[in-house]
């Protein structure tokens, strides 16, 4: 059996958690990695990474001292990628997305994410949003894919200056581009 069948029969397994029967198609694996700064040393954060798909291209754009810190609720899929992807850059986190401040101190520089917020509780989607906007970096991006257009208030109720791009596939992915224009991060004038 390939790869991509395997993903697709562990995803529907788990609908509830994953929101999705297969992987987010290639143009979007690309799209949604656009914004990863391309010099220094970026910190990434990863919002369900799935069997790895999207984390593939994150590395692909990430420079040699980046890291990412990939979140991802399902342990078996964390093995799957632990044991498909040896890149010293990758950090799995085998928690979910609303627990980014117990596990990365920030600034971060861009948040790539994938996971079903439809399926999630008001409280708990916009608590993952604030937490993701306190860490970044003015100036960066938070990118969301999802197959519908109604969590994108969500997002403009946090980030000043939000974009929609959409790619027709097997469903229409919508791709939510979120920037942060202010500056939240103390700095210290001693
Ligand atoms: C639609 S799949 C996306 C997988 C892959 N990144 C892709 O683009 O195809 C959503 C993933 O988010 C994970 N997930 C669901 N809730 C999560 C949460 N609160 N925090 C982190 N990951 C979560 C699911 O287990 C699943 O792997």
């Amino acid at each position: 059996m390939n790869q991509k069948l395997k993903t697709s029969i562990a995803f529907a397994r788990n609908l509830f958690v994953t929101g999705a029967i297969s992987e987010t198609s290639r143009a979007v694996e690309v799209d949604i990695c656009k914004n990863i700064p391309k010099e220094g040393s970026p910190v990434i954060v990863e919002f369900g990474m799935g069997h790895g798909n999207i984390t593939r291209q994150i590395l692909e754009s990430l420079p040699p001292k980046g890291k990412i810190y990939a979140f991802e609720v399902k342990s078996s899929f964390c093995e799957v990628v632990r044991e498909a992807i040896k890149d010293e850059r990758l950090i799995i986190v085998n928690d979910g997305a609303e627990t980014i401040s117990q596990h990365v101190e920030g600034p971060i520089h861009a948040v790539i994410s994938s996971i079903p917020f439809s399926f999630f509780g008001k409280e708990k989607g916009e608590k993952i949003i604030q937490d993701s906007y306190d860490l970044l970096e003015k100036d960066h991006f938070f990118s969301q894919v999802l197959y519908t257009k109604h969590n994108f208030k969500k997002f403009q109720r946090v980030f000043e200056d939000c974009k929609m791009t959409s790619n027709k596939n097997m469903f229409t992915e919508y791709i939510y581009h979120c920037k942060k224009l202010k500056s939240t991060h103390m700095v210290n004038c001693e």
